[in-house]
């Protein structure tokens, strides 16, 4: 027997090689300089939080009352709950109440709180590939199975894949509109189709799927493209969701779940949520970031600056060869690799001093994922290292 865990050693040992990229990237920095190396490989974003965060910190704190810094219910502020509900009410044109708000540590925070309170040892959750590659961990967290399902040419969902991998096991999926690595954002059409599908399971299984809908990106969305008010479509929904790249508040850990109205088995499986939120050691959401986020829920970061990115990265990339779906959302752009191992790829992007992450690593290989959450000179300087690697290949 090991003195550490058995199952946590296995996890090291399998992600070393992204660990071993980013000590390469460390190495490159270091020799060559920070600004000579292009880095691509992180989705933290490089905007700071918008003026109206520090002002609302800044008054949240001269207007302290008592008691503002103690533990508080684990679901939250019931006033920031409310506030919450209120925005989703108008939102979906649904009437959301406080006790279907739960504030939570982040986007990260919330899925965990949700796996925990739904999953039973061995059942499964679905997720279609591409995907954020945390979700493995989480699932595996509570006791789950991931059950890794293709998307369409275009990403989009594969609907006859979904019919294929439901069984009696299956008791959620997760969806991330916009999406974490390609920037797709799923359409209202493949959505209702799933609904379709989801519901039609539900009566020959006697069952519920939840639809745990992740979308800390939804408000970053370019070109006018809308993400669909899934809790108008599915009534098994929680929703998901942070200010981590809406806000660039990552590293502050505040974000929220919500669950439709009318979900099933509501009062039950709230009340496992929240005491999955205390239990899983997060206790309560950070309080002065509640206290921040009520007065900033509908505003976001200047959304101009990552489309000014993405213009400029993709066009550079199509001129170059490069085969990959324009990102309706989020940062990230997921191009084909022009050689079968993305692995291999990534680090000739490595030589000319690119970081980018291996398409491998989201479920999605032949792809490499590039970040443009980051300084426009960045991807400025990086045009001659991308056109070096675009010859090497024969692309131009
Ligand atoms: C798809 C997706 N879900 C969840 C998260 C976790 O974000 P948070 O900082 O809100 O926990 C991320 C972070 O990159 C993400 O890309």
């Amino acid at each position: 027997m090991s003195y550490i865990s058995e199952k946590m050693l296995g996890y090291v040992k399998r992600a070393s090689w992204i660990r071993k990229m980013f000590e390469e990237g460390a190495r490159l920095k270091q020799r060559y300089g920070p600004e000579n190396v292009y880095d691509f490989s992180l989705g933290n974003p490089h905007l700071e939080p918008p003026k109206e965060f520090f002002e609302t910190l800044k008054e949240e704190i001269e207007h302290s009352f008592p008691h503002v810094h103690g533990y508080m219910p684990n679901a939250g502020f019931p006033e920031v709950r409310e506030t919450v509900a209120e925005y989703l009410t108008k939102e979906h044109k649904l009437r959301f109440s406080a006790s279907d708000i739960v504030m939570t540590c982040g986007a990260a925070g919330g899925l965990n709180v949700v796996l925990k309170a739904l999953l039973n040892p061995q059942e499964e959750v679905i997720v279609p590939a591409p995907y954020f590659v945390e979700y493995n961990f989480y699932i595996d967290n509570h006791g789950g199975k991931i059950k890794v399902v293709p998307t369409t040419e275009d990403f989009n969902l594969d609907i006859e894949a979904f019919a294929r991998a439901l069984n009696k096991r299956t008791k959620a999926i997760i969806l991330n509109s916009p999406n974490n690595p390609t920037g797709q954002i799923y359409s209202e059409e493949s959505l209702r189709d799933l609904a379709t599908l989801l519901e039609k399971h539900t009566q020959n299984y006697a069952t519920t799927v939840y639809l745990i809908m992740d979308e800390p990106y939804k408000k970053l969305v370019y070109d006018n493209y809308q993400v669909p008010s899934i809790f108008n479509i599915y009534q098994n929904t929680i929703l998901v969701t942070s200010f981590s790249k809406d806000l660039s508040l990552a590293g502050e850990r505040i974000g929220y779940l919500a669950v439709h109205p009318q979900i099933g088995n509501k009062e039950a499986l709230l009340e496992t949520i929240v005491l999955a939120n205390r239990i899983l050691g997060f206790v309560n959401a950070p309080a002065l970031m509640q206290r921040a986020i009520k007065h900033l829920l509908s505003i976001s970061v200047d959304i101009n600056a990552y489309k000014k990115n993405r213009d400029l990265l993709c066009s550079k990339l199509k001129e170059l060869g490069f085969s990959f779906l324009l990102p309706k959302g989020a940062f990230y752009v997921f191009p084909k690799t022009p050689i079968a191992d993305d692995v291999e790829f990534v680090q000739v992007l490595q030589q000319e001093r690119i970081l980018a992450v291996p398409g491998s690593g989201f479920g999605g290989p032949g792809h490499f994922r590039l970040a443009f959450c980051v300084e426009e000179r960045v991807i400025k300087n990086a045009m001659p290292s991308f056109e070096k690697v675009a010859k090497k290949f024969g692309l131009v």
